[in-house]
């Protein structure tokens, strides 16, 4: 993204305290936004990920569109728990952009959709703001019913596509409906958060994007001070719309001893990206415990972990054993408590992965966790050889 960022307002408020200017503008309120709509995500092998999907994160396949719809030169499968709507496409051409994409970034979201009541407005909006179309304001229909869609550019190869779908219309309308009588959820419930990394030096051009485009303010802001351990450190912003509805951290490296956990992922992606998608359950215990059930591979804290939870904690309405014994992650702030996990990189380079997330009326991120995350990751990333 082009410098020249003006500085966001309120920056410097330290460790996770909520930003003085986080009300919503008036301004916001001319580019109305409903959620996260769906994310996608470009894949080597659409049929072999999305039963992954479903094998083990509990997803229904309802719908799929490829050669057989009409659509010679991709397959994709819409996958569906509860709110949250997955699209996993896979190219069948060499020489197609999701081809191209596959080779430089490997595996990993390429929209970050974005639902809206008018998918041209929005468009418009957005481009007269200095934001970049990538599709033009589309109609697409089906047997199901249709919807609109347009697409502006995010951080990296990342898009948003802006969908206005009043009716509701899951698979897209144009996939071929399909029932999925084999899947068993495991109780994820909506998109919580979605997380980018960016590069050095990114990060408040990026936060000046959401706040010029969106109107979104900034909610919180950690400083490298906060988010530091031996090796490595990273500043987060958080931006949403103002009602909670989107939340987006965006991480870029500090300086450290080494290589920072958000450096390899740029060097692995290539660039700005998504580096996890947030969802929520509203009972994480039952989550991983039926996620570890499934093989699910996720990210490990050690037992020291675990000493200082019921002073960081106190009065934490879980049963502590079980809740190490499934590796799953506490913290509190003024809220109320949180409790999530971080299931290990969806592929085989170090880039994209999934939280889970309980909220007990927490609002933040498990800022108290972000340490104890980070040494486990970068346990990891000395494993790779990488730190
Ligand atoms: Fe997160």
């Amino acid at each position: 993204m082009a410098s020249g960022c003006r500085p966001v307002s309120g920056t410097k408020n330290g460790y996770g305290e909520l930003d003085a200017g986080a009300a919503v503008d008036a301004h916001m309120k001319d580019f109305p936004i409903n959620g996260f709509h769906h994310i996608e995500v470009w894949v080597g092998n659409a049929y072999q990920t999305a039963h992954y999907y479903r094998a083990v994160h509990g997803y229904s396949i309802v719908g799929y569109r490829g050669p057989e719809t009409g659509v010679a030169d991709t397959a994709s499968y819409a996958l569906q728990q509860n709110d949250v709507r997955i699209i996993v496409t896979g190219s069948l051409a060499p020489d197609h952009e999701l081809t191209r994409h596959l080779a430089l970034h490997g595996p990993g979201v390429r929209d970050v959709a974005i639902s809206v009541p008018d998918a041209g407005r929005a468009l418009e909006l957005a481009v007269a703001r200095g934001a970049t179309g990538v599709a033009g304001t589309t109609k697409v229909e089906g047997d199901r019913g249709s919807w609109t869609h347009s697409a502006i550019k995010a951080y990296g190869d990342t898009i948003h596509s802006l969908v206005e779908n009043p009716a509701q219309v899951w698979p897209p309308p144009d996939f071929r409906k399909r029932n999925d009588s084999i899947a068993v959820p495991i109780g994820l419930k909506a998109i919580d958060h979605v997380v980018a990394n960016v590069a050095l030096g990114e990060m408040d051009d990026w936060v000046e994007y959401y706040e010029r485009v969106f109107g979104f303010v900034l909610l919180r802001h950690f400083d490298d001070e906060a988010i530091s351990t031996e090796y490595s450190a990273l500043m987060s912003k958080v931006v949403w719309d103002g009602s909670g509805v989107i939340r987006l951290p965006i991480n870029e490296p500090a300086t450290g001893m080494r290589k920072s956990q958000i450096e390899e992922y740029l060097d692995f992606y290539q660039g700005a990206g998504v580096q996890h998608v947030a969802i929520s359950t509203e009972d994480l215990v039952s989550t991983v415990a039926a996620a570890r059930q499934r093989g699910m591979g996720l990210m490990s804290v050690p037992e020291t972990y675990y000493e200082d939870v019921p002073t960081r904690v106190p009065g934490l309405d879980a049963d502590l054993d079980e809740i190490k014994r499934l590796n799953i992650l506490v913290d509190q702030d003024d809220g109320g408590q949180l409790l999530q996990i971080f299931t290990r990189m969806m592929q085989d380079r170090p880039t994209f992965f999934y939280e889970f997330i309980e909220r007990r009326g927490a609002v933040g991120f498990g800022e108290g966790n972000f340490k104890a995350l980070f040494e486990a990751i970068e346990r990891d990333q000395a494993e790779r050889g990488n730190l």
